[in-house]
């Protein structure tokens, strides 16, 4: 099956852009996902092709006009007759994007991906088109095309087939809640700097041990709101157990 992507942006030329080479670029060359870069110009009602206008209310910069909008995601939608898509809006607004979204979004049959310019979206498309707002972090781009960018390769790299080692994706960062543990590689020593002993123990129970402990103290010390959700999580899960036990006992 191939995941569908289409992104409506005033900048086709961005796309592919990263995603045309490596792991995306041969994944889509095996047709494991499918590209569809759209012109929100395209659907513009005057000769000038406006996209945008001022502000309601006044202030400063322009506005996409929600008319616009909704003819290129009618047009994204239709192209997909057979499939309902979601439709995501790229904006420092949205929901924090997670991994766990990711995942989800890649198990599905694609996305249509909608790029902000300006000052931003007409607020009535959300409602209107059902779109789910997404940003990816507390800056803010020129644009929603890198945002997309991002978005589509975290979805691209879990689609069937297209990551070699499948262990490498369900160990890495955010797969448990947690940050990755740290890497080392050859040489073992490298301008006076060594590499962990337990490493090179060739004891595995031991690197397991290790490796689980760097990344509970990395993640409690780089991203404290990570592990107060992996320890709520914890306890959470702990309790029901012991619900379950005495349950099962009485
Ligand atoms: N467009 C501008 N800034 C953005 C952000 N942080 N996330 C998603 N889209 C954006």
């Amino acid at each position: 099956m191939t995941f569908r992507a289409a992104v409506i942006t005033l900048y086709p030329e961005m796309f592919p852009g990263p995603l045309g080479v490596s792991l995306a670029g041969r994944a889509r060359e095996e047709g494991k996902w499918s590209l569809e870069a759209i012109q929100l110009r395209d659907f513009a009602a005057d000769r000038h092709r406006t996209v945008d206008d001022t502000p309601a209310g006044g202030g400063a910069g322009m506005v996409l006009r929600v008319d616009v909008l909704a003819r290129a995601i009618d047009h994204a939608r239709a192209a997909a007759s057979n499939e309902i898509l979601p439709v995501i809006a790229m904006t420092p607004r949205g929901r924090p994007l997670t991994q766990a979204r990711v995942r989800e979004l890649a198990a599905g049959p694609g996305v249509i991906v909608v790029c902000g310019r300006f000052e931003g979206f007409d607020e009535r498309i959300f409602a209107a088109r059902g779109v789910e707002e997404v940003s990816i972090g507390d800056i803010v781009l020129s644009g929603g095309e890198p945002a997309a960018l991002m978005l589509l390769d975290a979805c691209i790299r879990l689609l069937p087939g297209v990551m070699g080692a499948p262990s490498s994706g369900t160990e890495e960062s955010f797969e448990n809640g947690l940050l990755e543990y740290p890497h080392y590689t050859r040489p073992a020593e490298w301008e006076g700097r060594t590499i962990p002993e337990v490493l090179r123990s060739g004891d595995h129970a031991k690197i397991a041990a290790w490796r689980k402990l760097q990344s509970e103290v990395d993640t409690r010390l780089r991203r404290p709101d990570l592990w107060e959700r992996h320890e709520g999580a914890r306890v959470q899960s702990a309790s029901g157990a012991r619900r379950e036990k005495r349950d099962v006992d009485q």
